[in-house]
């Protein structure tokens, strides 16, 4: 009989280690934190297990923590009660995001900050720019993000990532930081962002929740491919550094179609209600949580992600650490 003898290829250990395609690495992760207002806040998010939003005060020594496991990169989201139409918390210079970005550049230069550059943290109403007539204004929102992207690099931001959706985001935001002369910072946009369900925890974890309505006439349709070039050229075209794909787990066709199309980093945004899942069915002894986050973030890099933004990121650090 002839036929291919497949399993030679799987036969031991490190047979199967030679023939692997895809590798996890510590540098492949960037891990999102939530700052909160107040002091001495250390509280856990309850659809977040393992997930905190930390006061200032507590914060560097979170961030010792993930800078000592080898991570590279970490993200800010604020957590604050003062919030107004416009939300001018984003663009203060003494924000929350901008004061905790600050006093980790000083200690540690060389952890990258990346800024999340949206407004929904800081409006009341909860929505990702600027409200006119019941909608999200576009051009009058630009405005706002331009601001929040230059007081977030002024802060000492090493990348600059809007997720507001609207359009014209990285051109406007381009040329507010060229003219602020950041021209040496990169835009993380996300270009890919569906009005998804699996966001719920997080807005729990950042208070961010929309008033009124939803984020559907910004964020993108989950029934949509095409869409997802469409947004990918457009961003690219207006000076785009890196692509994000978000979320990811329901999403890995797509995180492979803007892989063939671009040439640029690809970054995969492993979202909260990714992770609420796991936890959920982890703590109740229903999976093996550490077999399931490695294949789970082995299947996005194979999809064509370069990089992964994730609250397991702390977590497959130490697991990485351990199985050398
Ligand atoms: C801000 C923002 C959101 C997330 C990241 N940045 C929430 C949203 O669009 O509602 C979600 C991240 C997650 O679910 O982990 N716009």
């Amino acid at each position: 009989m002839d036929f291919k003898r497949h399993r030679n290829l799987r036969s031991s250990a490190s047979m199967r280690s030679l023939v692997r395609e895809t590798h996890l690495r510590v540098n492949d992760f960037i891990y999102p934190m939530f700052v909160i207002e107040g002091n001495n806040i250390r509280d856990e998010v309850p659809s977040m297990p393992g997930v905190y939003q930390i006061s200032m005060d507590l914060l560097l020594e979170e961030v010792k923590e993930v800078y000592e496991l080898g991570i590279k990169a970490i993200m800010f989201f604020g957590v604050v009660t003062a919030k107004d139409e416009i939300g001018t918390g984003a663009f203060m210079d003494d924000g929350i995001v901008q004061t905790a970005t600050r006093m980790v550049k000083e200690n540690y230069p060389d952890l990258l900050v990346v800024a999340d550059t949206c407004l929904c943290e800081y409006t009341d109403h909860g929505h990702c720019g600027v409200i006119h007539n019941h909608d999200v204004d576009n051009d009058e929102s630009l405005k706002v993000l331009a601001k929040t992207a230059v007081s977030q690099a002024k802060a000492g931001a090493d990348i600059i990532a809007p997720s507001n959706m609207m359009d014209g985001f990285v051109v406007a935001i381009r040329q507010a930081l060229d003219e602020a002369g950041f021209e040496n910072i990169p835009i993380m946009s996300y270009a890919v962002k569906y009005a998804s369900a699996f966001y719920g925890p997080f807005r729990d974890a950042a208070d961010s929740a929309p008033q009124f309505g939803d984020r559907k006439t910004y964020q993108m349709d989950p029934a949509n491919r095409l869409e997802a070039i469409r947004e990918v050229e457009s961003d690219i075209e207006e000076g785009a550094d890196f692509i994000m794909v978000k979320p990811a787990l329901s999403f890995l066709d797509i995180i492979r179609d803007v892989r063939n199309h671009v040439n640029v980093p690809v970054v995969a945004y492993n979202v909260s209600g990714e992770y609420a899942m796991i936890k959920a069915a982890a703590q109740n002894g229903w999976i093996d949580e550490k077999s399931i986050v490695m294949e789970m973030l082995t299947s996005m890099k194979r999809a064509g992600a370069d990089i992964i933004l994730t609250y397991f990121a702390k977590d497959v650090a130490t697991w990485l650490k351990d199985d050398k």
